[in-house]
């Protein structure tokens, strides 16, 4: 069977992430989280103290940077990061090391490399947009802010991480602005990509009706 590319985008707390690693399941595609490469960069940038506005220490910290996924982990040379990457800290940081623009080369370079071979599904900022701009099938997610806030907040507390409300959806609103306003690749819907509101789908609604239109692309191809 024909295997194609599928990019996920869409504000942060839509719900992107756990439903892109579904569809990828279903479909027996492979699933990557270009967040979670964005998020161990920054957590590396917050270990090695490395100032934002030093060019040299950025890009010496790219340098000896290794990012890996493995069975659904994040590894951060070698170190299994995936719950690290997830904390307040990393989260009040990541859309301002998302801004650098040799960063996002670098990510970028990375990505492109891991989906050469097509049958995957990654979610982010701008894989329809810049990493696979061909991908055969393009979905942008959006949900109102305050159920954004309750799932972000459910998906910590499963990690016993305990945060209010207000600071999630003041971060997520931040995050947002960022996201959509940078200068180098800011978030925005593809032309061709397909919308989908998630306020009042539920999970499984949102996973078929990706799978369903995947499908259709995979025939079509
Ligand atoms: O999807 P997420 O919330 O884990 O992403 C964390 C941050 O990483 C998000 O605030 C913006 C940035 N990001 C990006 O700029 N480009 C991507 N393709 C993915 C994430």
């Amino acid at each position: 069977m024909h295997k194609i590319t599928i990019a996920i985008d869409g504000f942060s707390g839509t719900g992107k992430s756990s439903t892109a690693k579904k569809v990828a399941g279903e479909l027996g595609y492979t699933y990557i989280d270009s967040g979670a490469m964005y998020r161990a960069t920054t957590l590396y940038f917050l270990e090695q103290d490395v100032s934002l506005d030093d060019a040299s220490q950025v890009e010496h910290a790219l340098d000896t940077l290794d990012i890996r996924f493995e069975e659904g982990h994040v590894l951060l040379n070698g170190q299994d990061v995936s719950n690290e990457i997830r904390t307040m800290r990393v989260n009040e940081h990541v859309s301002a090391v998302s801004t650098i623009a040799v960063v996002r080369h670098a990510m970028v370079a990375q990505q492109q490399k891991i989906g050469k071979g097509k049958g995957i599904v990654m979610d982010g900022r701008d894989i329809g947009t810049v990493v696979f701009p061909d991908a055969e099938l393009k979905v942008f997610m959006t949900a109102n802010t305050r159920i954004r806030a309750e799932r972000r907040q459910s998906e910590l507390a499963e990690k016993g991480i305990i945060e209010e409300l207000n600071v999630i959806e003041n971060n997520l609103s931040q995050r947002d602005e960022i996201d959509s306003t940078r200068s180098e690749s800011p978030l925005r819907k593809a032309e061709d990509a397909v919308e989908i509101d998630t306020s009042n789908l539920t999970f499984a609604d949102q996973v078929h009706k990706i799978v369903s239109l995947a499908k259709e692309k995979i025939h079509a191809s």
